[in-house]
């Protein structure tokens, strides 16, 4: 099929996300992340069938990640390949950033040696920065403990592939919802769909008020609860680990470190057909018992990131949608 140069898809769809950046799932609307998912569904179809477009021949993902990764980076690299794109990685950890080169001028060299930058920083905010002062689009995969938007992407079609639908259902998030920027960016996201929202946590470890505001405003159906229980009869139990890099200190951690525990237990008093989430690294959350229970998708969900990064690159990059 020949490459349109409008920029649309087959059908003649339009593609409202050409050349722009990603730093919080707020930048787009419900519109675009319906275009996503379906974009995602031919990327899924495309990469399975081993015949993934070439869309992105010639074109360079530099990869700044000044945290640890390892699904999130590997799931970005493979999307780029698959679509014939080149990737560099830098791991700032070890880089000028550490003589003291600030962000700023870290971007401004990097944006002009690459066609977008995929960025993973310690800091809230930093995405936003980096947009600011990049000539290319910029991707956050993190900041901080700001938000994850395309995990936010991956989870909701991690649960529109397993449950077949997105709305209609009760979706718990469980744990820490003040530092987990995956809970943030997927709580946004879930605003934009017709759900009943239940939110587990310590009182210390709530979701911030800016997140639970803007939920409220969009009239979601929303509880809150410190107890597990709240989540028995839940369709989607979503529980990261507690970010313990982000607590004040090791005590502070310790207090609210397995609180919360999805075990055999929990399972045999919960809906028999709920999936049980979690973006990944499991720590003490989830009880290794349930691992071989058809609800747990935990370690399907990193696999759903590629065909959403692949849809999501090629949105930003390419020539032409899918479908
Ligand atoms: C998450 C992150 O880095 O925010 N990991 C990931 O990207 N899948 C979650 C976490 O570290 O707890």
């Amino acid at each position: 099929m020949p490459a349109s140069t409008d920029n649309t898809g087959p059908r003649g769809t339009r593609n409202p996300l050409s050349s722009t950046s990603l730093v919080s799932i707020s930048d787009l609307d419900r519109n675009n992340i319906d275009l996503i998912m379906r974009e995602s569904d031919r990327m899924r179809e495309a990469f399975r069938a081993r015949k993934s477009p070439a869309e992105l021949r010639g074109r360079r993902m530099a990869a700044l990640f000044y945290e640890p990764s390892t699904r999130t980076r590997l799931s970005f690299e493979i999307a780029m390949k698959e679509l014939g794109g080149d990737v560099v990685w830098a791991d700032m950890r070890s880089s000028s950033a550490m003589k003291g080169e600030s962000l700023e001028d870290t971007i401004r060299i990097i944006s002009s040696m690459s066609d977008i930058i995929v960025l993973r920083h310690y800091e809230k905010g930093s995405a936003g920065i980096a947009r600011k002062f990049s000539s290319v689009p910029v991707i956050n995969a993190g900041d901080g403990h700001g938000e994850h938007p395309t995990q936010a992407l991956m989870d909701l079609f991690t649960i529109r592939v397993e449950k077949g639908k997105l709305e209609g259902l009760k979706i718990a998030v469980v744990g820490d919802l003040k530092y987990a920027r995956t809970i943030h960016s997927l709580a946004y996201a879930l605003g934009m769909y017709d759900n009943d929202l239940v939110f587990i946590s310590p009182d210390e470890l709530s979701l911030p008020e800016e997140i639970r505001g803007e939920l409220a405003a969009s009239g979601r159906r929303m509880e809150f609860s410190g107890s597990l229980d709240a989540a028995l009869d839940a369709d989607v139990v979503y529980i990261p680990r507690m970010q313990k890099e982000r607590f004040e200190s090791e005590q502070a951690y310790d207090r609210f470190a397995g609180h919360y525990k999805v075990d055999m237990a929990f399972m045999k008093r919960a809906k028999s057909d709920v999936i049980i989430m979690s973006p990944g690294p499991r720590i003490m959350e989830i009880s290794t018992d349930v691992d071989g229970l058809k609800n747990a998708v935990y370690f399907k969900q990193p696999t759903y990131g590629i065909p959403v990064r692949m849809a999501l690159l090629n949105m930003i990059l390419g020539s032409r949608l899918m479908g």
